[in-house]
């Protein structure tokens, strides 16, 4: 076992580096294709948020420029990599669960190269109980240095070794690297990493480090790339784009990279994730108001309705003034339509507190809503608080909470029955081929008849059924 500790100070020649580490690979995969006829194959599974998935699109980019074929079967993989995620239990179980199906079948193919990366990774209980039960893993790496898989690969193949490669803390951001998009229509675009608001049961900012900014110049050069290469809709991803910019050099608010990114020729739909409600301002209101690229849908998760609860919470805002801005938003564009997450069960939650969250429910009308478990992650200050909410308790006010919820998306899905509206056309339906799927402009999901050719187009459409979760449309 060997531990490739932060060697490289990251410069500018970092990229190139490892554009050095593809291209030597690559030869490699080359030659093996020629002498075999076969192309190697990687099968790689984002676990997480978006952010996640968009650095698996990454690491696939890598992939692909050195040599590998993707597959969407496990088994039939030579390199197989699971970009972890650890925000909930469930998470980390999945992934465990993975590693002891994986460990069967690499006894029958030892060459198969299992690597482990992401937010999980960061945690060093991770990497112990790794060490200890999951030997069979060769290449395991964390959220700061996902570019640095070339070189991991490189040195995993010349030396043989399991390598743990780990960094606490890194400050710069390597641009330009490859990307596989999985739509050829929309890409998400990271304009910031970390998380500074440390809300008391999220484990995201021990993992992802502190809140960093990409600078404009290099979010509106990778937006027109992607404009020019057919792009049509783009999602600006950060754990709280309301703090993009704040500790550039030169500041720019969130508002003002919106209204650059509204400029670029050929983008037409901007959405982002996600919004902190502690710091919406007025001006990203009257921006999201002024600029008609970005949709008309915000993701503005409330937590908890209760205020006792969002200040052990950490989330520094209150119902009344979340509350406030949730009004002052559809003042400003009635019609918006609102989704939120939503945590029951926090510790000293009581009943009280949670028919606080019942209040907010009703009164804002979510089109939808992600509801979870609170889960008890080690290391956050909430995990050692007293009063944790018994398990029962919690599923049973889950359940009364989808009970409220579910009937109120679809009473409020009813008033887009009979509308018109451009669905961007994404994919053909799982369970229908003559059946499209897409969004609209206020990410509503909608199902209409057409073919492959749509895919990718702005389609006009009339929304004929409200099915809760998505409609039923047809093109007019
Ligand atoms: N930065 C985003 C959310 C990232 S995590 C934000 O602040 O909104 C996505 C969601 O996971 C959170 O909004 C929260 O609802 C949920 N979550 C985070 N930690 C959790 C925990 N310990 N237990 C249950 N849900 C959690
Ligand atoms: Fe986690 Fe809060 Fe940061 Fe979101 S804002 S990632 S919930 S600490
Ligand atoms: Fe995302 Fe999970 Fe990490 S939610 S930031 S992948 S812990």
């Amino acid at each position: 076992m060997r531990d490739t500790k932060k060697e490289i100070a990251v410069d500018e020649s970092e990229l190139s580096r490892q554009l050095e580490y593809m291209h030597i690979i690559r030869e490699k995969n080359d030659m093996f294709e020629h002498e075999t006829g076969k192309k190697k194959k990687f099968y790689s599974l984002a676990m997480g948020c978006q952010m996640n998935a968009h650095d698996s699109e990454k690491l696939e980019g890598m992939l692909d420029e050195m040599g590998y074929e993707r597959t969407e079967e496990e088994t039939e993989a030579d390199f197989v990599i699971y970009n972890t995620c650890c925000v909930r239990e469930n998470a980390e179980q999945k992934v465990y669960g993975k590693l002891g199906w994986l460990k069967h079948y690499k006894k029958d193919k030892p060459d198969t190269v299992i690597a482990l990366c992401g937010c999980m990774m960061q945690q060093d209980s991770v990497l112990q109980t790794l060490r200890k039960k999951y030997r069979h893993v060769d290449i395991v790496f964390g959220t700061y240095n996902l570019y640095k898989l070339p070189e991991l690969m490189n040195t995993r193949m010349e030396s043989g070794e399991t390598i743990y490669d780990i960094w606490q803390e890194h400050e710069e951001i390597v641009e330009d690297l490859p990307s596989i998009r999985h739509f050829h229509y929309k890409a998400s675009v990271n304009i910031m990493f970390g998380c500074n608001n440390f809300c008391t049961y999220c484990i995201v900012p021990y993992v992802r480090g502190r809140e960093r900014s990409r600078m404009p110049e290099d979010i509106l050069d990778e937006v027109k790339n992607l404009a020019a290469d057919g792009v049509k809709e783009i999602v600006l991803l950060g754990q709280n784009v309301n703090s993009y910019g704040k500790n550039l050099d030169e500041p720019v608010s969130f508002a003002k990279l919106l209204r650059m990114i509204n400029e670029i020729e050929g983008i037409e739909r901007i959405r982002f994730m996600t919004s902190h409600p502690k710091d919406l301002s007025d001006e990203l209101i009257e921006t999201m108001k002024d600029c008609d690229k970005v949709c008309k849908s915000l993701h503005l998760p409330v937590q908890s309705g209760s205020s006792e609860i969002l200040r052990r919470m950490n989330r520094n805002y209150t119902k009344e003034s979340y509350l406030e801005t949730v009004r002052k938003v559809k003042e400003a564009m009635p019609g918006i339509t609102l989704s939120t997450d939503i945590i029951v069960g926090f510790p000293g939650e009581t009943e009280e507190d949670f028919q606080e969250t019942l209040d907010v429910i009703r009164k804002v009308g979510y089109s939808t809503a992600y509801t979870f478990i609170y889960s008890k992650r080690t290391g956050t200050p909430a995990a050692t608080m007293e009063n944790q909410v018994e398990e029962n308790v919690i599923k049973d006010r889950f359940d009364r909470m989808l009970n409220v919820l579910n009937p109120m998306i679809h009473e409020l899905n009813e008033k887009m029955v009979g509308k018109e509206v451009m669905v961007l056309a994404e994919e053909i339906s799982k369970h229908n081929e003559n059946v499209l799927t897409g969004r609209a402009d206020n990410n509503a999901l909608v199902h209409f008849e057409g073919n492959k050719d749509f895919i990718g187009k702005l389609v006009p459409v009339r929304i004929i059924e409200n099915k809760t979760f998505y409609f039923i449309a047809e093109r007019i």
